[in-house]
């Protein structure tokens, strides 16, 4: 071929038309292959499409011009068009019957423009249509019936729009579609009957989207669908009452999700189920699933997998169901890092000890007793003791006194809504394995010294919500196994110091809802391994500084702080999850984090009444961060957000966002994010409402709007700076390419 060369075929078809220019010479501007009948006009500024292009052309390639508009009937001059493209043509607006003519059709490229409407008839005679591609626009709607002549559509992809709700029908007469792609939107709803119609549809993508809950309805319409993604979607459960009802599906992803936690039941209505990704959640376990008999693969692979007794159904499940499983333990310590799939069923125990002897496989079995011997076993009158369980439970039964007469390898004693008022000395004798304790709202006032005497095994004890202002060491001496002490609800002022010397073990203290004011990280040197103080909900207003090597999550929410405790995170190396909620902070100082910024993991500041954050505040924080909450304040900017690189969750809504020119890095950096943040403007009115990441308009007219950006969001702000200094001439609302958030994305051709 070559440039404005074209032996005219079809002599009498020219003739006709004639009064459109003369069909058959290659325009100036094209590229032309007579042989395989195709034209490129790449890259040319052509405002509408040229006249001239030889009738026969089978393939027009038109990317990266500036149509603007498809007026109606375009490309009747074509009718032998299989593939055309029109990438990049900074189109508006397509009009109906705009392709009305092209009959042979079979490949339609829209994408990378700025359409945000598809009109019912813009897709008029596309009948022979098998691939439309309309990635990468500002589509927010589906108006039904838009796709209803497009009968032998093979794949349809929408991904990268801004659809927020699919109505019914929306894809009313795809009757031959076999994949839809609707990823990377904002979908948070979808009519129950959305999916309606589509009886060849085998796969469907929906991951990167906004759906909170598992549209299980909508979903379940589509009944030959083989393949479903649904990951990064912010799912936190999946029940059975809202599940899956698909016969065919073999591959479902949920990855990359906020799953806390998924009921046995969610697939039993999916029999054909072959591979289930689950990985990135937040799951702590799984429960052996039901009716997924040919289940071959579950990727658990970055959930905080719990690998102790509560491990074991799961565990037993894939191995006798002969599922490869990919997921780390997390916890307990001695395990962290282990593959599940490659621990034995004896390291599955929990730390109490009756547990580890009864089901580790090396020792023998203890002999069951038999029934006559079991019925003679003691139980306090007004008690239940299951032998079996080894647990005796009392609750609520009305008891002033601490019963005795507990068969003596009881493991947890229930004692919850009594009203004890005091614990005296020696009041659980014999309980020599007792690992739980539970003594939650029973009145109580008082543990006299040596109150739990003889629990050499203790390693839970439950006070919560109790009468206690205070716990002297005499009283929980002789528990030197304790590793959980619960005491939510009291009356204490201050740490329980003295008490706290005595358990050199503590793990986890919890001490919310009580009167705290003053928090002396200093009382903390007793329980050298703690690694979880639960404060929140106290009247703490400051912090005293004091090394807790071992912390790892320090929740102070619902308290007074008026300053973030800088000084007192200095002698906490290891935390990684800090819980700031609910405090009148108000305003974030340069380097707040700066002592834990290469450990922290977790932040909260939502609902602290900040107003501003120092442009140096997160100084430090960078990668490791996965989650930051900093809804419902009265934020109106944000320092630059780049280093954080990692993110997982980030939630910004409720804030009084000022959308001009100085939150531009703010919104470049959300529209390189696919994460649902909620960020919405206030300012200015004409904004208002509108998503941060979204408004485009309010931010097209700021310098350096038209520069490149890269993949992992908006440069630092002296680069930006910079970048716009250089690129003067550029500025102004002018879309080049893939920016304006589009840069980066993939395509599929
Ligand atoms: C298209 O327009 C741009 C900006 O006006 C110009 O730099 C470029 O050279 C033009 N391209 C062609 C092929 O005319
Ligand atoms: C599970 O996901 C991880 C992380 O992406 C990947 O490396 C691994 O190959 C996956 N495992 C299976 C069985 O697909
Ligand atoms: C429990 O009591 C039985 C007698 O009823 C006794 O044989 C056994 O040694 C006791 N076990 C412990 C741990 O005290
Ligand atoms: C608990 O006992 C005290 C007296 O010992 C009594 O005043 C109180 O009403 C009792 N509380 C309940 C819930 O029974
Ligand atoms: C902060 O956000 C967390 C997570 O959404 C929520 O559980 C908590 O109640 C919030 N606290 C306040 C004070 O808003």
């Amino acid at each position: 071929g070559g440039r404005g060369m074209w032996n005219p075929l079809g002599l009498s078809m020219l003739l006709a038309l004639a009064g459109r220019g003369l069909p058959g010479r290659c325009p100036q501007v094209c590229v032309c292959d007579n042989i395989r009948r195709h034209v490129s006009c790449r890259r040319q500024n052509l405002t509408e499409v040229p006249v001239t292009i030889p009738q026969m052309t089978q393939r027009l390639d038109l990317q990266g011009n500036a149509l603007k508009v498809i007026p109606p009937e375009a490309f009747l001059s074509l009718p032998y068009l299989t593939h055309l493209d029109l990438r990049h043509c900074q189109l508006e607006r397509v009009e109906e019957g705009a392709f009305r003519g092209l009959g042979r059709l079979v490949y339609l490229n829209l994408a990378s423009n700025h359409l945000s409407v598809l009109y019912q008839e813009a897709l008029d005679g596309l009948g022979s249509l098998r691939q439309l591609v309309l990635e990468n626009n500002q589509l927010e709607e589906i108006r039904t019936g838009a796709f209803s002549q497009l009968g032998s559509l093979g794949l349809l992809s929408l991904a990268h729009n801004s659809l927020v709700y699919l109505p019914d029908m929306a894809f009313q007469g795809l009757l031959q579609i076999r994949w839809l792609r609707l990823s990377h939107n904002a979908l948070n709803v979808l009519a129950p009957e959305a999916l309606a119609g589509l009886p060849g549809l085998r796969r469907l993508s929906l991951d990167h989207n906004e759906l909170q809950a598992l549209p299980g309805e909508a979903l379940s319409r589509p009944d030959g669908l083989v393949q479903l993604e649904l990951g990064h979607n912010p799912l936190t459960y999946l029940g059975e009452e809202d599940g899956l009802a698909l016969g065919a599906l073999r591959d479902l992803a949920f990855d990359h999700a906020a799953l806390q936690d998924v009921g046995a039941g969610a697939f039993a209505r999916c029999p054909r189920l072959r591979s289930l990704d689950l990985q990135s959640n937040q799951l702590g376990g799984l429960p052996p699933l039901e009716g997924v008999g040919q289940l071959r693969k579950l990727n658990l692979s970055g959930n905080p997998l719990l690998c102790d007794c509560a491990a074991r159904p799961l565990w037993e499940w894939v191995a006798r169901a002969r599922v490869q499983t990919d997921g780390l333990c997390s916890e307990p310590r001695r395990l962290k890092g282990e593959a599940l799939e490659s621990l034995r069923a004896r390291d599955l125990y929990c730390e109490r000890q009756g547990d580890k002897v009864e089901e580790g496989e090396e020792v023998a079995p203890r002999p069951r007793a038999p029934e006559e011997d079991r019925a003679t076993k003691p139980c306090p009158a007004a008690c239940v003791c299951s032998p079996d369980s080894q647990h005796s439970s009392c609750e609520n039964k009305g008891l002033r006194l601490i019963p005795s007469g507990f068969p003596n390898h009881t493991q947890l004693l229930d004692l919850r809504r009594n009203n004890f008022s005091a614990i005296a000395q020696g009041s659980f004798p014999g309980l020599a394995c007792l690992v739980s304790l539970h003594l939650q709202n029973c009145g109580i006032s008082r543990l006299e010294p040596g109150a739990l005497h003889g629990l050499g095994q203790l390693v839970y004890l439950y006070l919560s919500d109790n009468q206690l202002s205070g716990l002297s060491a005499a009283a929980l001496q002789g528990t030197p196994r304790l590793r959980y002490l619960y005491l939510d609800g009291n009356h204490f002022t201050q740490l329980p110091r003295a008490a706290l010397k005595v358990l050199p073990g503590l793990f986890s203290l919890h001490l919310g809802r009580n009167a705290l004011q003053h928090l002396a990280m200093g009382d903390l040197t007793g329980p050298k391994g703690l690694h979880c103080l639960y404060v929140s909900g106290n009247r703490i207003s400051r912090l005293g500084p004091g090394p807790a090597l071992e912390l790892e999550k320090l929740h102070l929410d619902r308290n007074q702080l008026q300053t973030v405790p800088t000084k007192a995170l200095k002698g906490l190396p290891a935390l990684r999850e800090l819980q700031l909620s609910g405090n009148p902070l108000r305003v974030l100082e340069d380097r707040a984090f700066w002592p834990v910024a290469s450990s922290l993991q977790h932040l909260y500041l939502n609902g602290t009444g900040l107003q501003q954050i120092s442009p140096g505040a997160f100084a430090g924080l960078g990668p490791g961060l996965r989650t930051l909450y900093l809804e419902k304040n009265q934020l109106q900017t944000l320092p630059p957000m780049d280093s954080f690189t990692r993110l997982e969750l980030i939630s910004l809504s409720e804030n009084p966002f000022r959308c001009d020119c100085r939150l531009l890095p703010l919104h470049r950096w959300l529209a390189g994010l696919n994460l649902r943040v909620g960020a919405t403007c206030e300012f200015p009115v004409n904004a208002r409402g509108q998503k941060v990441k979204a408004a485009t308009a309010a931010f097209e007219a700021c310098p350096g709007w038209g520069t490149k950006k890269g993949k992992r969001g908006p440069p630092s702000a002296q680069r930006q700076a910079r970048k716009a200094r250089g690129q003067k001439k550029q500025a102004g609302p002018v879309k080049v390419g893939g920016s304006g958030g589009l840069g980066g994305r993939g395509h599929i051709d």
